[in-house]
């Protein structure tokens, strides 16, 4: 047995049985994706949307693997789809409330021609499972993310039975039962999850209501996912993982290795050009980490480190497991091994009983640091999390307003970084092409967005680049020459 299916209360409890799915009590149903394969859906369309983080890009891409592997095509539109997808995320109450209002258009497919089955996966799917139905009862099935790969067992089954809930699964099962995301031609930089979960508890943050526990891949599985992608024809992989840094996996032969002995294993393999993770924690930056970054050339001097706020008394209400004079020292100690280090981050203003002075203090640590980019989000209450009965909200107008000004302050250091690279040679790894005919685009190693006239054919090259215009929020330049593919 694979799984539990747990059908919706209100649901048919007339489930037929069949050769894939099997009804072992009540409310119990064994499925077998690898058994329910070759029938269940010749030539059937499906449509996916995608919302959130790079790790529910992956689970995307690999949900497209299994239905494809099932005889699946991927249409364009939701008008053309037998199989409406919504992969959601419940991180800020935004995300959330636009997963009801795109239920609320999709709903007329229902009745329309192909009668498509609707199915919401991902992190609103564990979040708020049945309540799905209860607002949007013409959804067909909700399925959270750590069962992505028994999607089609379950699409399978409803012809017979709508209404269904699935939450059960784990990340190490999701792993083990999907196949690889299929890559395209294009495909010069990817995501590989190393890790899923997080044990941290920030008081703010659904994740380990949604993604679980941490759990990190066992080494051998990682190479060897690395080593197909570049055979593939990869160039650049971004480990990723809710909480990289923190990763611990199984080695064969020894008990366990930490996230800098992973990056030195990776970075040596034959083909990969550029190295890069995230999100990574303040907590995490050790010296196996440290040591990686000064000695890996493939690993780019990039580091995308949510410090979430300046205050200490901030912090800890977020528990957030670092004092502002903590997260500075692990910015010095980056830059220590690598002077050209670059950061990116993430804040959160308006926490509960955030003060003008706490806010200030934001504002000054984001001065110490001067990031290369960074994002800021007005504090969102969470059902379930510990901050959502905290005293002292703040109020909206004043939230808006400090979002404004970390905003207006992080886009002037983002441009004085740009600024920098103006007249500048830099080496960039060509990704694919750009908007307009005759052009392509690559990143440097901070990560900056860069648009160059040149063939098609200098995709997936690392070439170096004069930097003749900046713009907002991207750079243009020339080609100089190549540095090897
Ligand atoms: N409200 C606002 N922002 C949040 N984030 C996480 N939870 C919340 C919340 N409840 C932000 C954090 C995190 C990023 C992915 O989203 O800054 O790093
Ligand atoms: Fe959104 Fe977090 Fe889920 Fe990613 S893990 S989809 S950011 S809620």
């Amino acid at each position: 047995m694979l799984s539990v299916l747990a059908p919706f209360p209100n649901a048919s409890r007339s489930f037929s049985c069949s050769s894939a799915v099997k009804q072992s009590s009540d409310l119990e149903v064994e499925v077998d994706p690898l058994r329910a394969r070759p029938y269940a859906f010749a030539m059937k369309s499906v449509w996916l949307k995608n919302f959130g983080c790079q790790m529910n890009a992956y689970d995307a891409a690999r949900l497209i693997g299994v239905l494809q592997e099932c005889g699946y095509h991927v249409v364009k539109t939701p008008k053309e789809a037998h199989v409406i997808i919504l992969n959601t995320c419940h991180i800020r109450r935004k995300a959330t409330e636009k997963v009801f209002s795109d239920l609320g258009r999709l709903r007329v497919f229902k009745e329309g021609p192909l009668a498509s089955k609707i199915v919401v996966m991902g992190c609103v799917a564990q979040a708020l499972g049945e309540e799905i139905l209860r607002r949007a009862p013409w959804v067909d099935l909700v399925v959270g993310p750590q069962a992505v790969h028994k999607i089609p067992s379950l699409l399978a089954a409803l012809p017979q039975a709508t209404g269904y809930v699935f939450l059960d699964g784990s990340a190490a099962e999701k792993f083990q039962k999907s196949p690889l995301p299929t890559l395209t031609a294009t495909n010069v930089t990817v995501f590989l999850p190393i890790q899923e979960g997080c044990d941290n508890c920030c008081t703010y943050c659904v994740v380990p209501h949604t993604r679980g526990r941490e759990f990190s891949r066992p080494v051998s599985v990682i190479i060897e996912e690395a080593r197909s992608l570049l055979q593939q024809g990869v160039k650049e992989i971004t480990l990723i993982g809710q909480n990289v840094n923190a990763y611990r996996g199984e080695e064969q032969g020894h008990s366990s290795c930490d996230f800098g002995a992973l990056l030195f294993q990776i970075a040596n393999l034959p083909g990969l050009l550029r190295l890069r993770y995230t999100t990574s924690h303040p907590q995490h930056i050790n010296d196996s980490l440290l040591h990686a970054h000064a000695t890996l050339p493939q690993l780019m001097p990039f580091v995308h480190l949510p410090a979430q706020s300046g205050s200490d008394r901030i912090l800890k209400a977020m528990h957030r497991p670092y004092t502002r004079a903590g997260y500075l020292d692990a910015i010095d100690k980056l830059r220590s091994v690598r002077s050209d280090m670059a950061f990116s981050s993430d804040f959160i203003v308006g926490f509960p009983g955030e003060t003008e002075q706490d806010f200030l203090q934001t504002l000054s640590l984001v001065e110490s640091v001067a990031y290369a980019q960074a994002y800021a989000f007005k504090y969102s209450s969470r059902a379930r999390t510990p901050a959502a009965s905290f005293p002292d909200p703040v109020p909206e107008p004043v939230k808006e307003e400090r979002l404004a000004r970390l905003l207006d302050a992080l886009r002037a250091q983002q441009c004085a970084f740009n600024q920098q690279s103006l007249e500048q040679v830099v080496p960039v790894l060509f990704e694919k092409p750009g908007r307009y005919e005759g052009e392509i685009v690559g990143r440097t190693p901070y990560f900056q967005p860069v648009s160059v006239c040149a063939s098609q054919d200098r995709i997936g090259h690392r070439l170096l680049v004069h930097i003749t215009k900046v713009l907002p929020h991207s750079l243009k330049g020339v080609v100089e020459e190549p540095i090897g593919s």
